[in-house]
């Protein structure tokens, strides 16, 4: 459960985001943004992802960026892996912090990483029993647990299964419910939330992965808040739209969530106008689709 007078806001531009923009970034530039996000005081961030490169080429610098970044202190940064293969290269370039995704629904993880929900499963069963620690470390991503792009609303049931099912291999990780499609609404975030966090271990640390594509990301953040969530995803400028949910746009834009927690008072430990700087350099990037709205407000008054 969270304290609510604070809240994490996770940064997956570098990795949700990059990977939308068709031609590959230089690797340079991608640094260069990570590092003015941490400077702004991001404390969690997804650097990237260990994945095929035939699959998404836009990450086949992840090793380099994971040397530059290896061994960072004052902040958690972590990588997406989509098997046991993509774990292994993490941990060979020194990072333990793994997010492992896998979706709730079927058609979705066939799509996404070309295995079944139970040979995903399989995997993260792999990676858990050779790191040995209960998943500790280990996030695993929930992807369509509201709706899916292939299978349309996904029934909770099948949400609170997958999560059973993953729980019992990694009982120590940290889990995430992902709106992939943008599609959910706040209630139904939040009663989601409330019913999976029940069948969990009182304490576990929960976070909500949320797209902004029907307008809802920061009201489904504010939802997901109130009902104990400490962690929140956003990508700065709203960048994004994921080449495995078609129609999906980006992120919730980070400064959108850092305007909508702080000016109520929740505490995210990051500084709005060295954010909306980072955010404005993500904008310039060439192909990049990004949404802000605190991006277009007058600076003055978008920081005051
Ligand atoms: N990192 C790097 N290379 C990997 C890899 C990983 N995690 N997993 C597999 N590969 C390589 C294999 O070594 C093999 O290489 P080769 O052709 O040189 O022999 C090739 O990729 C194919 O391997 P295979 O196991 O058959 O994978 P696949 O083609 O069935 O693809 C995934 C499965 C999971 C690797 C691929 O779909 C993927 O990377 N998906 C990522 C999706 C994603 O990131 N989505 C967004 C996040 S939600
Ligand atoms: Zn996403």
């Amino acid at each position: 459960m969270n304290d609510r007078a604070s809240v994490t806001l996770l940064e997956v531009a570098p990795r949700d985001g990059f990977q939308s923009i068709a031609e590959p970034l230089p690797t340079e530039e991608k640094i260069a943004i990570v590092e003015m996000l941490l400077d702004a005081g991001v404390t969690r961030m997804e650097l990237g992802s260990f994945v095929s490169p035939k699959a998404i080429p836009q990450m086949g610098d992840m090793a380099k960026i994971a040397a530059h970044f290896k061994g960072r202190e004052g902040c958690k940064l972590s990588v997406l892996v989509p098997n046991a293969k993509g774990a292994s290269l993490a941990l060979e370039a020194g990072y333990p912090d793994l997010v492992f995704v896998v979706s709730v629904s079927e058609a979705h993880n066939l799509n996404n990483v070309r295995q079944t929900v139970a040979q995903s499963l399989d995997q993260l069963r792999a990676i858990v029993s050779e790191a040995g620690t209960g998943g500790e470390g280990i996030r695993v991503d929930l992807a369509t647990s509201f709706d899916c792009p292939f299978e349309g609303t996904v029934p909770l049931d099948d949400v609170r299964r997958v999560f059973a099912e993953a729980l019992e291999i990694a009982p120590k990780a940290e889990f995430a419910l992902c709106d992939t499609t943008g599609r959910a609404d706040p209630l139904t975030v939040a009663r989601r939330f409330e019913t999976v966090m029940a069948d969990g271990p009182a304490g576990a640390v929960w976070a909500f992965h949320g797209h902004d594509t029907f307008g809802m990301g920061v009201a489904n953040a504010l939802f997901a808040h109130s009902v104990g969530v400490s962690i929140i995803e956003g990508a700065a400028a709203g960048l994004g739209g994921c080449p495995f949910a078609p129609g999906a746009t980006g992120n919730t834009a980070t400064e959108d969530l850092h305007f909508a927690f702080e000016e109520g008072g929740v505490a995210t430990g990051i500084d709005r106008t060295k954010l909306l700087a980072a955010a404005d350099r993500i904008a310039a990037l060439p192909g990049g689709k990004t949404a802000s709205h605190l991006r277009i407000v007058p600076r003055q008054r978008a920081v005051a």
